[in-house]
């Protein structure tokens, strides 16, 4: 994957919007740590920045970085992967529209549309993504935007990203693709018709498990602009030290996401051979019913690999507790192997609703360790 005029995936993750401070050369941008800017003159900004809500180098360098790898007009960063995700939606809809969401949506992403922008008018109905027909389907005349998560969270579906701009083409509404499982490293969805691109950059841009953020990043200019009008007004913005920490991260994204998936590839490769795994959910496995589409559209298949245990819940819940090497905690994408339970951690939000996930199911976040370690751990806990 390069970018339009042929510069390297990983030469834009160290360079793209990060030249050499013009001051004291610097090759990291710096942290600007300032709320304000010193005016010569009222109305007299020295280089464009007034206030950071509105703008700051650091966050300006991560924008305009996130747009070059996700070959995008407008990066715009957020305090959250969630407020990048209700800045978006809270400009581009209107009490009375509707949205096809996936049927096996992040549970917070769920949980925005059902309990908040519910209440504010905005309805939505859950499609599988894996389904185009079905998601052509649910699209009504209120219908605004197409939401899709591929590969998705906790179950790992893949939607086919060109076949579902495609609907969105034909039903004249915004395409919006969550890429935060893939990483710009592995899919570009504006590529293949997206419009906007959310990320959660607390998981792999972040990669360290040190900083939570979001991001969107627009195909076109004016969609670029309202959104970025929105930033400023709605005002959940990151601050510089957060921004430095993405940027940082994001420089090692494509030697991470690499590594991340071959041990992936080991791990879910022992786990279907287990007795005690009823099912591996991995695109990369042959059997995965998304594997020929995942192939088609991303670079690799991903770190993150979810299994359904044989003997239930009580079996899930104790791998989580059994495991020594994979830190039990919610999130992914970071340095450190990570297990969870979905059903009462990252998604107890959807519990009893039409996305409920299964409550036999264990989801891996597949870090750098050594990769016999984590085979090893998982091994044992399993008996
Ligand atoms: C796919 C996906 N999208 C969005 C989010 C929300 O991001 P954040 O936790 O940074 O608000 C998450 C968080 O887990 C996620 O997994």
């Amino acid at each position: 994957m390069t970018s339009a005029d042929g510069t390297g995936f990983d030469t834009l993750a160290i360079h793209a919007g990060q030249e050499p401070d013009p001051r004291t050369g610097a090759v990291n941008v710096p942290i600007y740590a300032t709320s304000t800017y010193a005016q010569d003159g009222v109305g007299g900004l020295r280089s464009g920045y007034e206030y950071s809500r509105s703008g700051n180098p650091t966050r300006d360098a991560l924008e305009t970085l996130l747009a070059a790898l996700e070959g995008g007009v407008r990066g715009l960063t957020f305090a959250s992967g969630l407020a990048a995700e209700d800045c978006l939606l809270r400009t581009i809809l209107a009490p009375g529209d509707h949205v096809v969401i996936p049927d096996d949506a992040y549970g917070g992403t769920y949980r925005l549309f059902a309990q908040v922008l519910g209440r504010w008018g905005v309805t939505f109905t859950p499609a599988s993504m894996s389904d185009t027909d079905a998601v052509a389907a649910a699209v009504t005349p209120q219908t605004k935007a197409l939401w899709c998560e591929t590969p998705s969270n906790p179950l790992l579906g893949i939607a086919d990203i060109a076949a579902l701009a495609g609907v969105a083409r034909a039903a004249d509404v915004l395409f919006v693709v969550d890429n935060t499982f893939a990483s710009p490293y592995l899919q570009q969805p504006l590529a293949l018709g997206a419009d906007v691109v959310v990320h959660s950059t607390t998981k792999y841009l972040g990669g360290h498990s040190d900083v939570v953020g979001g991001a969107l990043v627009a195909a076109e200019a004016e969609l670029g602009d309202r959104l970025a009008y929105h930033q400023n007004a709605m005002g959940a913005v990151p601050g510089p030290f957060d921004c430095f920490l993405v940027l940082r991260g994001i420089k090692t994204l494509g030697v991470r996401m690499d590594r991340s998936c071959a041990t992936a590839r080991l791990v879910a490769t022992m786990l279907s051979q287990h007795d005690a795994v009823a099912e591996v959910l991995w695109p990369g496995l042959a059997t995965h019913p998304g594997h020929e589409v995942a192939g088609r559209q991303m670079r690799d298949f991903g770190g993150m690999v979810s299994v359904r245990l044989a003997a239930g819940e009580q079996a899930a819940v104790d791998l989580c507790g059994a495991l020594s090497v994979f830190t039990l905690g919610e999130s992914l994408g970071g340095v450190e192997s990570l297990v969870e339970h979905p059903a009462r951690m990252t998604h107890a939000s959807v519990s009893g609703s039409p996305l409920e996930v299964p409550a036999d199911l264990v989801r891996l976040s597949i870090g750098l360790e050594t990769a016999d370690d984590l085979l090893d751990d998982l091994a044992k806990a399993l008996g």
